[in-house]
C-alpha cells in the first residue's frame, strides 16, 4: 500500500504533509478548493503494476475518463504508460500530451464517425468496438481513408462484477460489447469488412472491484473463446482485459485486489497467448494519490443535525451524490480533539450536496482545512460548473515541490461561449 501522506496512516488519520508538500502552506499560495496529486504516488502505482507484469508483452492503457489533466497524462506517457480514451477529445488530449498514438486505444458505444476518422488518422493502436453497426460504420470510415482499421471486439462476458449497478459494465443487460455467439458471426464473416482487422479481444465488466474473482470469470470466458478461434486459424495480435480494478476509499473496510493477485488472474487465464494484453486501469493508478482540499466555511447547528458546510460542493466532486460512495474525511491539521457527528455538506443548493452523513470526526472550526480522500480519479473529471461554480485548480505535488496543472477557471471563462440573443437566424 502506498503511503500517499508523509507522516501519516493510510488509515484516515490527520496529516499536514502530502508528498513532501505542506498542506497549509500551499493553500496560501492557492485558494481552496482544489485538487491535489501525489506524482510519487502515481508513479508508485505504476512501478507496481509494471513489476507483477514483469515477464508479460503488456502495455498499461490508462483510462483517461479517471483524470484527464495534461499534466497527467504527460506522467504517464513518461512512465511508459499508454491511454484508453472514450471521445475525440479525450483523443485530442492524449495527443496533446505528446501519447505515442501506437499507446492508444479507443473505446466506447456511441463513436460517431468523425470520432473513429480521428483515431484513423492518428495511427493509433486499434479500436474496441462494441456493436455490428459500428463495425459497419468504421468499414465506411477506413474505406474512404484507404486504410485498415485494427479492431479488438469488445466482449461482454454476462459476468457480475459485484460493483455499484451504475458503474458495472459487464452483465449482458448493459450496453456495452457483444456476446461471444455474436463475436463469432463477425469472425466468421471477416471477409465481408476487408478494410477491418479484427485482431484484438476486449473486455471490461466494471469498476470498483474488489474481489479477483469477477476478473478471473470473465478472463477466463475470453480466453475460452480466444483458443477457439486460434483452433479455427484465427490468431489474435491482442487481449485487452481492461480496467476495474478497486481502490480502498473506507480505510479499514474497502480492501483492494494486490497487483500480484489480479495479474495473477490474467497470467493464469491467458497462458500460452502470444500477443500483446492490455490494461486499461483508470482508478487503481490515481483515485488514491489525490485529495480534495477545502475548507470549512461554517459549522451549522442545525435543529437535529450539525452540518459542516465546506468550500467544495458536488459540483467539484460528484461521486457521493451520484453513486453514494464514500470517501474519508479528515481535518488536515493534527491535534487531540473531541469527536463530533457531522453531516458534510457543499454549498449547492440541493440536499445531494452531501459528502457524508453522521460522519465523525475530530471537532472542527470555521476556517479549518479538511480533506477529502481517494479523490484522484473521476473527481476534477466529472467536475461541472453547476451553480455557476467555476472549476477548480488542480495542483501536483512531487517530492516537496508543486505545480499549479490547472488554475481555477476564471468567471470570465466560464461564461466565453456564451452568447447574447441578439444575432437571430432561421435554420
Ligand atoms: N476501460 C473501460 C472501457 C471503461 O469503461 C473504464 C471505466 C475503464 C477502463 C477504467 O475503469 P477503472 O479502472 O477506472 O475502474 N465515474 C465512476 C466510474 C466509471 C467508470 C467508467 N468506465 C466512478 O466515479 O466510480
Amino acid at each position: 500500500m502506498i503511503n500517499v501522506v508523509d507522516g501519516s496512516p493510510a488509515a484516515g488519520g490527520a496529516v499536514s504533509v502530502f508528498d513532501g508538500v505542506d498542506l497549509e502552506r500551499l493553500t496560501q499560495q492557492v485558494p481552496t478548493p482544489f485538487y491535489a496529486y501525489s506524482a510519487s504516488a502515481i508513479r508508485e502505482r505504476i512501478s507496481g503494476l509494471q513489476h507483477a507484469l514483469h515477464g508479460l508483452d503488456a502495455l498499461i492503457c490508462y483510462a483517461v475518463k479517471a483524470n484527464s489533466n495534461l499534466a497527467i497524462l504527460q506522467l504517464m506517457r513518461d512512465a511508459g504508460v499508454g491511454a484508453d480514451t472514450v471521445s475525440g477529445g479525450e483523443l485530442w488530449r492524449c495527443l496533446n500530451a505528446g501519447m505515442p498514438p501506437e499507446r492508444i486505444v479507443f473505446s466506447g458505444v456511441g463513436k460517431t464517425a468523425e470520432e473513429m476518422a480521428a483515431a484513423l488518422r492518428a495511427g493509433i493502436l486499434h479500436l474496441n468496438v462494441e456493436s455490428f453497426e459500428e463495425l459497419e460504420l468504421l468499414q465506411q470510415v477506413a474505406q474512404a481513408q484507404d486504410t485498415v482499421a485494427h479492431v479488438a471486439v469488445r466482449i461482454n462476458p454476462d459476468v457480475d462484477a459485484h460493483t455499484h449497478e451504475k458503474i458495472s459494465t459487464g452483465k449482458a443487460e448493459n450496453k456495452f460489447g457483444v456476446s461471444i455467439d455474436e463475436a463469432r458471426r463477425w469472425f466468421a464473416q471477416q471477409a465481408a469488412f476487408p478494410q477491418v482487422r479484427l485482431d484484438g479481444l476486449h473486455v471490461h465488466i466494471g469498476s470498483q472491484i474488489l474481489s479477483v474473482e469477477p476478473f478471473r470469470q470473465a478472463l477466463q470466458r475470453v480466453a475460452a473463446f480466444w483458443r477457439e478461434l486460434a483452433v479455427g486459424g484465427h490468431a489474435l495480435g491482442s487481449i485487452d482485459v481492461g480496467g476495474g480494478l478497486g481502490v480502498c476509499y473506507r480505510a479499514g473496510h474497502d480492501h483492494p485486489v494486490a497487483p500480484a493477485d489480479y495479474v495473477g488472474a490474467i497470467r493464469e487465464a491467458l497462458a500460452g497467448f502470444n500477443g500483446q494484453i492490455l490494461l486499461e486501469p483508470g482508478r487503481y493508478l490515481v483515485a488514491e494519490a489525490g485529495v480534495l482540499l477545502t475548507r470549512v466555511i461554517r459549522v451549522k447547528h442545525g435543529d437535529e443535525r450539525r452540518f459542516l458546510v465546506l468550500d467544495a460542493a458536488m459540483n467539484d466532486l460528484i461521486r457521493p451524490s451520484m453513486y453514494d460512495a464514500w470517501h474519508d474525511i479528515v481535518p488536515v491539521s493534527h491535534g487531540d480533539r473531541a469527536p463530533v457527528t457531522y453531516d458534510i455538506v457543499g454549498p449547492v443548493c440541493e440536499t445531494g450536496d452531501t459528502f457524508a452523513r453522521g460522519r465523525e470526526l475530530p471537532e472542527c472550526r470555521a476556517g479549518e482545512l479538511v480533506m477529502i480522500k481517494s479523490a484522484g480519479a473521476y473527481g476534477s473529471s466529472m467536475a461541472s460548473t453547476y451553480n455557476s461554480r467555476p472549476l477548480t485548480a488542480e495542483v501536483l505535488l512531487d517530492r516537496g515541490r508543486y505545480a499549479i496543472i490547472r488554475r481555477r477557471q476564471r468567471l470570465e471563462s466560464m461564461v466565453t461561449d456564451e452568447l447574447a440573443a441578439d444575432h437571430w437566424q432561421t435554420a
